[in-house]
C-alpha cells in the first residue's frame, strides 16, 4: 500500500511545488508611485483590485506629496541614481520631455489602443517618436462658483475678471456682514511651486499677455499686458483673497472651499466629485464656469494639465509594469475614475457616456475646454522647462507677496530666462 500510494503524494508535492515555482516565476509585486490630492491614493486601490486578481500580481501604492514640484524633485533623483525599486510612476502632462530617457517606449505594447485616445495628448507624451507615457487623465481647471450666494446677491456668473472681483467683493461683505466671519471672495493656487505657473499663465493668456515663452522659444514674458495680468492678480490679496492664498496648493484652496468658505474657487475638476460628496456641506450648492477672462478679444484660458502613467527603465518587473499602464490607461478604468473622481477621460468615447453625463455632468462640458486649453511652455524648453517654471513662479510669487511690483518681477524673469536659454533650448 505504502509504495502504491508514494508515487500519487509524489505527484501531488510535485503538482503544488510547480505551482508555487510558476507563481515564483510569474507573479510580482509592482511598485507603484503617485501623488496624492483628494482621493486619488484611495481610489487607485480600488482601482489595481481586477488587475491584481486578473494576473495574481500585487501592487504596492506609495503615496507622494500633492505638490507636482516636490513629486518631481524626488522623481528626477531616483531616476538619476538608477532606481529599480519603483516600477511605475504617476507624471504630470509637462514631464515627459525632462524625463524620456528614463522610462520604457510604450509604443509597441499600445499599438492598439492609442487610436482611442485624443491625439494631442498622446502627442503630448511621446518624445522624439518615443511614447513615454500613457494618459489616465487629462486637466483643464473651471471656475467654481456658489449658486446660492450668487442668487442670493442678485449676481450672474462672472464672465471676465473684473465681473469677478466685483462680484466676489459684494457677496464676501454681505455674508461677513450677515456673520459669516470666514467668508473669502476668491481663492486660487498661490503658493510658489507649479500650480502658480499654472494660474498665472491663465491671467497673463485671458488678458492679451501670451504665455511666458511662445511655441517658436522666444521669451515673450515681459509685456505691458503681462505687467497688468499680474497686477490684477495681486489687487486681490488681502481684498477677495486671503492672505494666505500665497500658499495655498490645490488642497487648500479646495479645504477653504469645501467648508463654505469662498465664493469663488479656481481648481481642477477633481473638486467637482468631492465638493458634492456626501457629508460635503457644498454639497448641490455649487456649479462651474469657464475661468474669466480678459473682456472683448481676450478670451477665457485654462491651462492644460494631465497625469500619465510611465515605466522606469530600471524596474526589474517590465512585462507587468507595461501592463499595469495599459490597464490603469484603459478605457473602463477611466470611466470608473470619471464617475468617482469626476477627473477627465483621455479616451475619445467617454465623452458620450451616458453614466457618466449623469454622474458627473462637468465632463462632457468640459471636452471643448481642455481641447482648446494653453499648454505651459514644456515641449519648447525641454530639458530646461522646470527651471524656466520655477523662475516664473518666483516672480509672479513676489509681486503676489508685494514684494518686487510687477514690472520690475517680468524684467528680472526676462534676463534670467534669457540667461538659461543660452544658444537655445
Ligand atoms: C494638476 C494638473 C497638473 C499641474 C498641477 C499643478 O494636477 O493636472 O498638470 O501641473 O495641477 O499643481
Amino acid at each position: 500500500m505504502r509504495f502504491e500510494r508514494l508515487p500519487l503524494a509524489r505527484a501531488a508535492v510535485t503538482a503544488a511545488v510547480a505551482t508555487l515555482w510558476a507563481t515564483a516565476a510569474f507573479a510580482v509585486n509592482v511598485n507603484f508611485v503617485s501623488g496624492a490630492t483628494g482621493r486619488d491614493i484611495d481610489l487607485m486601490r480600488e482601482l489595481v483590485k481586477p488587475w491584481e486578481k486578473d494576473t495574481g500580481n500585487t501592487v504596492t501604492i506609495v503615496p507622494m506629496p500633492s505638490s507636482t514640484t516636490d513629486q518631481f524633485a524626488q522623481y528626477r533623483l531616483w531616476l538619476a541614481a538608477g532606481n529599480a525599486d519603483v516600477d511605475v510612476y504617476q507624471t504630470d502632462v509637462i514631464w515627459a520631455p525632462q524625463l524620456a530617457d528614463n522610462f520604457v517606449d510604450l509604443t509597441e505594447a499600445a499599438a492598439d489602443v492609442v487610436k482611442d485616445h485624443f491625439p494631442s495628448i498622446i502627442a503630448s507624451q511621446t518624445v522624439d517618436g518615443k511614447l513615454v507615457a500613457m494618459p489616465v487623465f487629462t486637466d483643464a481647471p473651471a471656475l467654481y462658483y456658489r449658486k446660492d450666494l450668487l442668487d442670493k446677491y442678485g449676481e450672474k456668473v462672472p464672465t471676465t475678471w473684473d465681473e469677478l472681483a466685483a462680484t466676489a467683493k459684494k457677496v464676501q461683505d454681505g455674508e461677513r456682514a450677515a456673520g459669516s466671519k470666514d467668508i473669502w471672495g476668491y481663492v486660487f493656487q498661490g503658493a510658489a511651486y507649479e500650480g502658480l505657473t499654472c494660474n498665472a499663465l491663465e491671467w497673463l493668456k485671458s488678458n492679451g499677455g501670451g504665455t511666458i515663452i511662445d511655441t517658436d522659444g522666444n521669451i515673450t514674458v515681459n509685456n505691458p499686458e503681462a505687467v497688468k495680468a499680474l497686477e490684477m492678480a495681486a489687487g486681490w490679496v488681502n481684498t477677495i483673497s486671503p492672505p494666505g492664498v500665497l500658499s495655498y496648493m490645490e488642497e487648500e484652496s479646495r479645504g477653504v472651499w469645501q467648508t463654505g468658505n469662498a465664493v469663488f474657487m479656481r481648481n481642477w475638476p477633481y473638486a467637482y466629485a468631492l465638493g458634492n460628496g456626501d457629508g460635503s456641506p457644498i454639497q448641490g450648492k455649487f456649479d462651474v464656469a469657464p475661468l474669466p477672462g480678459g473682456g472683448g478679444d481676450n478670451k477665457s484660458a485654462a491651462t492644460l494639465g494631465g497625469w500619465n502613467v510611465a515605466v522606469s527603465k530600471f524596474s526589474p518587473n517590465k512585462d507587468a509594469a507595461i501592463s499595469l499602464v495599459l490597464y490603469l490607461s484603459s478605457k473602463d478604468v477611466q470611466k470608473e475614475r470619471a464617475l468617482q473622481n469626476s477627473q477627465l477621460p483621455t479616451v475619445i468615447s467617454l465623452y458620450d457616456d451616458p453614466d457618466i453625463a449623469a454622474k458627473q455632468p462637468l465632463i462632457p462640458r468640459w471636452k471643448d475646454i481642455f481641447l482648446n486649453a494653453v499648454p505651459r511652455p514644456s515641449a519648447q524648453t525641454k530639458i530646461a522647462y522646470n527651471e524656466v517654471s520655477n523662475k516664473f513662479w518666483s516672480a509672479v510669487h513676489e509681486t503676489l507677496a508685494g514684494t518686487t511690483p510687477a514690472g520690475d518681477s517680468l524684467e528680472v524673469l526676462e534676463a534670467d530666462l534669457q540667461d538659461l536659454k543660452g544658444g537655445g533650448w
